[in-house]
């Protein structure tokens, strides 16, 4: 039984239990937080991570397997050989350029797609089975390219796309209305990137609608004070790249929330990014709009209702990456 000198991971949850395996593709700061996360997590049996750079990978899986004893009963291995990845369930792609202070994310796209074209076909190879979540920037344009690449079904390669964003933007609205982040109900969809925006036509606070919701009696917010708060997750990257060169902490983990819908069979509704096929009158783009994820990937892409100008602004999103895709050959 526990004791006080036990060192037993707490329980596992989601899917330690099985012989699950995820593969993590780039060991810098994003792909190694992404490890991290999942070894905390417990989301899979084995953890793989790959990267071109021996010294750096191997380096890397030491550093995590020197935890593990803490961490959980998920093992981790690694290394520059692609044979690592053999047999994944899950496949998170983080390797490629990242943004430097003053670039967008639609900066990377050339050098970024490039990558992916070498890559996909020998992760393929190893684990042909898997689904796919694209992680590395733009992760929309990059969904779009490993989709038309691989040939797989649109709902086994998916973008994190703008689960990471919501989660920014549920973290800010919990802390003005003075409520667990749970219990806020908002999304960001769209591009991850510049034109990503806020649907607060739905947005509720528990059943409340949010700008009904009272704290000490008085409203806390306004559209305009809603706009702001948007704008802040919009340039929330910037803001981190600043400070320190890049994100990885909160993509990693939101990386890991969306491996825990696949491997759980969740049926977790997440905004994450797939090619659309007539979804909101937009097709051949991959774009975040709330779809269901569970066993095999995305299951189902919803069709929320949107207020005009909402639609308008995924239109929007969805012309942006068209464009981009389309300069690089997709
Ligand atoms: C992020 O939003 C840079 O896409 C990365 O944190």
């Amino acid at each position: 039984l526990p004791s006080s000198t036990d060192h037993s991971p707490t329980p596992a949850p989601a899917a330690a239990g099985r012989s699950s395996r995820l593969a993590v593709v780039g060991a810098g700061a994003v792909g190694t937080s992404t490890a991290y996360a999942a070894l905390l997590r417990g989301v899979a049996r084995h953890v793989a991570l790959y990267d071109i750079d021996r010294p750096k990978v191997e380096a890397e899986v030491l550093d995590l397997a020197h935890g593990t004893l803490y961490t959980g009963s998920s093992s981790i291995t690694g290394g520059d050989d692609p044979a690592v990845m053999e047999g994944a369930d899950v496949v998170v792609i983080t390797a490629g350029a990242k943004q430097h202070p003053g670039e967008t994310r639609l900066d990377l796209a050339a050098t970024n797609v490039r990558i992916l074209e070498q890559l996909m076909p020998v992760v393929q190879e190893q684990a042909p089975d898997a689904v796919y979540i694209l992680v590395s920037n733009p992760c929309d344009v990059l969904t779009l390219a490993a989709q038309r690449i691989s040939g797989l079904p649109a709902g086994r390669v998916m973008a994190s796309g703008t689960t990471l964003d919501t989660s920014r933007l549920r973290w800010l609205l919990a802390q003005q209305a003075g409520v667990s982040r749970q219990s806020v109900h908002a999304y960001i969809l769209g591009e991850h990137g510049d034109t990503e925006f806020p649907v607060w036509s739905s947005a509720t606070i528990g059943p409340v609608p949010i700008l009904d919701w009272r704290r000490e009696g008085r409203k806390v917010f306004t559209e305009d004070g809603l706009d702001a708060l948007a704008d802040q997750v919009v340039n929330a990257a910037y803001t981190v790249i600043q400070g320190k060169g890049a994100t990885n902490y909160a993509i990693g983990v939101s990386a890991v929330r969306i491996v825990e819908a696949v491997l759980g069979s969740q049926n977790a509704v997440l905004p994450v990014s797939t090619v659309l096929d007539g979804q909101y009158g937009i097709s051949d783009v991959a774009l975040s709009v709330p779809s269901v994820v569970g066993r095999g990937g995305v299951r189902e892409v919803l069709e929320i209702n949107l207020s005009a100008q909402e639609l308008r602004r995924l239109q929007h999103s969805a012309q942006t990456l068209k464009q981009s895709a389309a300069e690089l050959g997709f």
